[in-house]
């Protein structure tokens, strides 16, 4: 586990293998151009007046200055030679920087300061622990200046501490012999004023707890099919709810056929693993009853095979986190219950695999929803709205009052909005803007999708109550969320489809590629900052 401290002590003073901070673009508002705010305003308009670097030579940002006369130079000569101009993605490492006690100082490009943000303090964090790392270094002095205006210090730290723990993430955890993947084991963060210490101490636990718990979400996403069936999700479950002292229910199959959970099974019938449905609570101290209870459903398919709408071979492999829904739900449920939230928060998580077998449901098939509803069966793929069908009606009938789910639920979302942005849907604006409001906080990244009323023909059946997949081509992801609105009545209810987001094909700067553990950040705060208020 990650080990953070901070020091006082000013830059040169700190004692370290290496001194880590970033290194802006210097640039110098247009006419008529929107000039920074607030300190960096003043950082860059000092720069523009230095007196000790002549006016034709490439210009250091103020507090880079600032360091760099410490160094007698060795900076502006870097930023003279070309080799240090503070783009995003530069990395520049030197040895034995001149009147430093660390061993190395590492700039890294952070691009023009009117656009730097929290997000770049996490993202900045995890490049440097990934640079150092790569080349066998397990500890640095992370050095935060210059902070974006308005961002307290304590969310700097915060960021900071999520940025080294994603980053110390990898996903070849089967690889033999390849032990050598090293870890950043210590961070010191410096630069942050000593007189909020307590502030920044809680943001340094909450950083901590977040990471771990989108690990934890990663790490479940990354395993294979054969290494995490639905009993052992379900275990593993149990065994974080014991941990964190989270209420645990594991429901079984005769537990699910008496609460007549019939589109969960029509899924689960077709695989020899049985089926699991975890339900945890967190219920806050002096929590209330008839207050608002927010419920998190995840979707959680241990693998997706297609069924007997049999999915091609290329890139099967990939729906080994077909269950990143749930699994991002585990982790948020981890990390409330060591942050304490102010409201009574439960998840729901059905697990199971869908495969085909000759006892697998066909495509014609109707079934019966817990809810009553009865579903045909078009498409044996469109397997996720099913389980989260009987699982989004089941949180309700727990007692949530309202209802986020996460699932990767179609292809569709990955056309729409590509790898960057999950798509978000509701019925209710108000409860999304203020999800959005989470997502934007956390620095992550959501897309308001439409649910107008005109859509819901797409589902209509001939045979029974609703289709499992949409009429037509076009518009698959809406057709999703259309199918599990129709079992979350008026409760207020957003749903992530984050089929195009829960696995990084690439690897982006200061993460592994691999799964992301994405939404679990923005949930995490969402939850903390529920109150549930009428909207
Ligand atoms: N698990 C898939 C969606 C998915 C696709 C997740 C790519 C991650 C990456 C889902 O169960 C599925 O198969 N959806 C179908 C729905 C269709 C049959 C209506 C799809 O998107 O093709
Ligand atoms: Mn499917
Ligand atoms: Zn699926």
């Amino acid at each position: 586990m990650l080990k953070v401290s901070f020091t006082f002590d000013p830059p040169e003073a700190v004692a370290t293998l290496a001194l880590v901070t970033w290194a802006f673009e210097p640039w110098t508002a247009a006419p008529g151009e929107r000039r920074l705010e607030g300190v960096l305003e003043d950082l860059d308009r000092w720069a523009d007046e230095s007196p000790a670097v002549p006016p034709t030579a490439p210009r250091l940002e103020y507090a880079l200055a600032a360091l760099d006369q410490r160094t007698e130079g060795q900076l502006q000569e870097l930023a003279a030679a070309g080799e240090l101009t503070g783009k995003a993605g530069e990395a520049v490492l030197l040895h034995h920087p001149n009147g430093f006690r660390a061993h190395r100082l590492l700039l890294l490009g952070a691009g023009k300061s009117g656009k730097f943000s929290l997000a770049d303090i996490r993202t900045l964090a995890g490049v440097a622990a990934r640079f150092l790392k790569g080349r066998g270094l397990t500890d640095f002095a992370f050095l935060l200046r210059a902070l974006p205006p308005g961002v307290p210090a304590a969310e700097a730290a915060q960021a900071a501490v999520e940025g080294v723990e994603l980053a110390n993430f990898e996903p070849a955890v089967y690889q033999t012999g390849k032990n050598n993947k090293k870890s950043i084991a210590a961070l010191t963060l410096a630069g942050l004023p000593a007189a909020e210490q307590q502030a920044l101490e809680a943001g340094i636990r909450r950083g901590q707890v977040i990471a771990e718990a989108q690990n934890l979400a990663r790490e479940l996403a990354n395993e294979p099919a054969n290494r995490l069936t639905p009993r052992l999700f379900a275990e593993r479950a149990a065994t974080v709810a014991r941990e964190v002292g989270l209420q645990a229910d594991i429901l079984d199959e005769a537990r699910l056929r008496e609460l007549k959970m019939g589109a969960f099974l029509s899924v689960a019938q077709g695989s020899e693993e049985p089926p699991r449905l975890v339900v945890l609570t967190c219920t806050p101290p002096n929590w209330k009853t008839g207050s608002p209870v927010l419920g998190l459903v995840g979707k959680g398919i241990t693998f997706d095979s297609g069924g007997i709408s049999i999915k091609p071979g290329e890139g099967m492999e990939k729906m080994k986190y077909d269950m990143a829904g749930g699994a991002t739900m585990l982790g948020v449920m981890q990390a409330i219950a060591r942050l304490t939230p102010a409201q009574k928060v439960l998840a729901v998580i059905p697990l199971t695999e869908n495969l085909p077998s000759g006892r697998a449901q066909k495509p014609g098939d109707v079934q019966i929803a817990m809810s009553g509803k009865s579903i045909e069966v078009i498409n044996t793929d469109a397997e996720g709205r099913l389980v989260l069908a009987d699982a989004v009606y089941y949180a309700r009938q727990l007692g949530a009052t309202h209802l986020v789910d996460a699932a990767t639920l179609t292809g569709a979302i990955h056309v729409a909005l590509g790898h960057l942005y999950a798509g978000a849907f509701t019925n209710d604006q108000k409860f999304l803007d203020r999800f959005l409001l989470s997502a934007r906080a956390a620095g992550e990244k959501f897309w308001p999708m439409p649910l107008d009323d005109e859509y819901a023909d797409n589902i209509k059946s001939d045979i029974a109550d609703i289709r499992n997949t949409g009429k037509g081509r076009g518009g698959g992801a809406i057709n999703g969320a259309l199918f599990i609105q129709e079992f979350v009545g008026d409760t207020p209810w957003i749903h992530l489809d984050i089929a195009g987001t829960a696995w990084l094909e690439e690897a982006r700067p200061g993460l592994a590629k691999g799964p992301s553990g994405v939404a679990l950040r923005t949930l995490v705060h969402f939850a903390e900052n529920f109150a549930g208020e009428k909207s």
